[in-house]
């Protein structure tokens, strides 16, 4: 099933309570956060104290791209907070198994992100302990930048991978997605798809956000 996750990252933070209700009502999946600390990335948004706000204010479940160093030291506290869904960045953690595990001993699905230059080598072992692989398709840090087309073909191999083992592993994408590209990310075979500014940056987010989904249900 293709879900649509926007990214609060573009969102109109003096009212994204309300924002918040619109992209639900016009059918996202799920509400993607990205927490970073201005050491992994070159920027610093929000942390705990937003997710456990952000899940009293809503139904969806939420996806938590933990864009921080020495992951460890938090993941579990966002399953606690309210986050269903917690991504960790493999290039920023030693100790993913035991990561990976805390989140799902928390009750949460546990994610492994994978900046473009990182090869798909680096999940080789990880990825059995992992529910999904959040491929980014930028360089994590900013919402607004344009999609690297070589993420498709990284997605391809990944899906081959993931089907070979006969693992259950799920796809997310992130980075530069709308309506011009979601099809060709979805055929490839991402499952997830985090979109930021063509939804939240987009004059109507809920007419944006039935664009991205025509627009994959024509490919689909
Ligand atoms: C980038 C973030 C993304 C970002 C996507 O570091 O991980 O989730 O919000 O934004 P767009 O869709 O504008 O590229
Ligand atoms: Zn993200």
């Amino acid at each position: 099933m293709i879900e649509i996750a926007p990214s609060i990252l573009s969102a109109d933070f003096t009212r994204l309570g309300e924002q918040i209700k619109t992209v639900e009502r016009a059918g996202a999946s799920l509400l993607h956060v990205d927490v970073m600390d201005g050491r992994f990335v070159p920027n610093i948004t929000v942390g705990l104290p937003v997710v456990k706000a952000l899940s009293r204010a809503t139904q969806l479940p939420i996806d938590a791209h933990l864009m921080i160093v020495e992951p460890g030291r938090y993941a579990e506290q966002f399953v606690k907070a309210g986050a269903q869904m917690v991504s960790i960045h493999i290039e920023a953690d030693p100790h993913a198994h035991r990561t990976l595990s805390a989140i799902r001993s928390a009750g949460g699905l546990a994610g492994i992100a994978l900046n473009p230059a990182t090869p798909l080598s680096a999940l080789d072992e990880a990825v059995k302990f992992a529910d999904y692989v959040l491929v980014m398709s930028v360089n994590p840090g900013f919402g607004g930048q344009e999609f690297i087309p070589a993420s498709l073909d990284k997605v391809r191999r990944l899906r081959k991978m993931i089907d070979e083992r006969g693992l259950k592993t799920r796809i997310e994408i992130d980075g530069g997605i709308d309506s011009d590209n979601i099809a060709e990310v979805t055929s490839a075979g991402a499952e997830i798809i985090v979109s930021g500014s063509a939804i939240f940056g987009a004059p109507d987010p809920a007419i944006a956000l039935r664009e991205l989904r025509e627009a994959t249900v024509l490919w689909v």
